[in-house]
């Protein structure tokens, strides 16, 4: 496998094109941006500690029947993913209320949700990412109502596989963010999953150890990061 030309820029990673078509390779970079990209900063090892994470977290979702876009690792700070025709919403499910959802409705952060909610918001910087619901979805045809129906099933597995994962490390999956994509027919789970897009709190104390870390000027991010990763299992260099 070649590595060619960069396709695209995120705010936090790359993809560029390979000398097969259906296979891109994804750089994890050290940037990291909040609020629409209004904060931005390099944090030293980023992209290597959520590279690695990725590959972890993805790894496990597969052997658990989730399909990913994950191939495998290529370097410290690159995977190689299988091409997705990437749909432009993104699934949340929340365990435990924070972030937007008490800003939203004005509940107090910390209450356990039963059943996890669902939210789908569309992934559009400019207008800060609104939330939508099904039916704006399908009439705007980002996704029909059979590939609406897959993504919702799917995000709610990943919350059977990973809050259990995080729960037996002593960690609570507070919310997280998924996007998915269409390869072959198929809906697959794209994108990376780090601590980045989700929120993980210690069990015990409650102490955030994700990217509020970032947001909220909390200090020690990666090292937090790094701190949830090795009690998943994961090796860091
Ligand atoms: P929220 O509380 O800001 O709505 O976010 C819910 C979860 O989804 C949180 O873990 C952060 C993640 N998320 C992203 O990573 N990127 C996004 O663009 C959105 C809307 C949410
Ligand atoms: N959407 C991500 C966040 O909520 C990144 C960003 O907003 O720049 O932090």
């Amino acid at each position: 496998m070649e590595k060619r030309d960069e396709l695209y820029a995120g705010k936090a990673k790359s993809v560029y094109r390979t000398d097969d078509p259906d296979r891109f390779v994804l750089l994890f970079r050290d940037d990291t941006s909040a609020f629409d990209g209004e904060k931005k900063e390099q944090l030293n090892r980023k992209g290597m500690v959520n590279n690695r994470f990725n590959a972890f977290i993805m790894e496990k979702l597969e052997q658990a029947g989730v399909p990913t876009h994950f191939e495998g690792l290529l370097s410290p700070t690159e995977s190689l993913v299988k091409k997705l025709d990437m749909i432009p919403v993104e699934c949340v499910v929340r365990n435990v209320s924070a972030g937007s959802l008490c800003r939203r409705l004005g509940v107090e952060e910390g209450q356990t949700l039963t059943p996890p909610t669902f939210e789908l918001f569309l992934k559009n910087d400019a207008l800060h990412d609104p939330m939508v619901n099904e039916s704006l979805v399908v009439t705007f045809g980002w996704a029909n109502t059979a590939e609406l129906s897959q993504m919702k099933a799917l995000t709610y597995k990943v919350n059977d596989v990973l809050k259990s994962l995080f729960e037996d490390a002593g960690m609570l999956l507070v919310d997280y963010k998924l996007e998915f994509g269409r390869s072959e027919g198929a809906i697959v789970l794209g994108d990376e999953f780090s601590p980045d897009g989700c929120r993980i709190w210690d069990k015990a104390t409650r102490k955030k150890m994700d990217k509020d870390r970032f947001r909220q000027g909390l200090g020690d991010v990666i090292e937090t990061y790094e701190e949830v990763g090795r009690r998943l299992g994961i090796q860091f260099d």
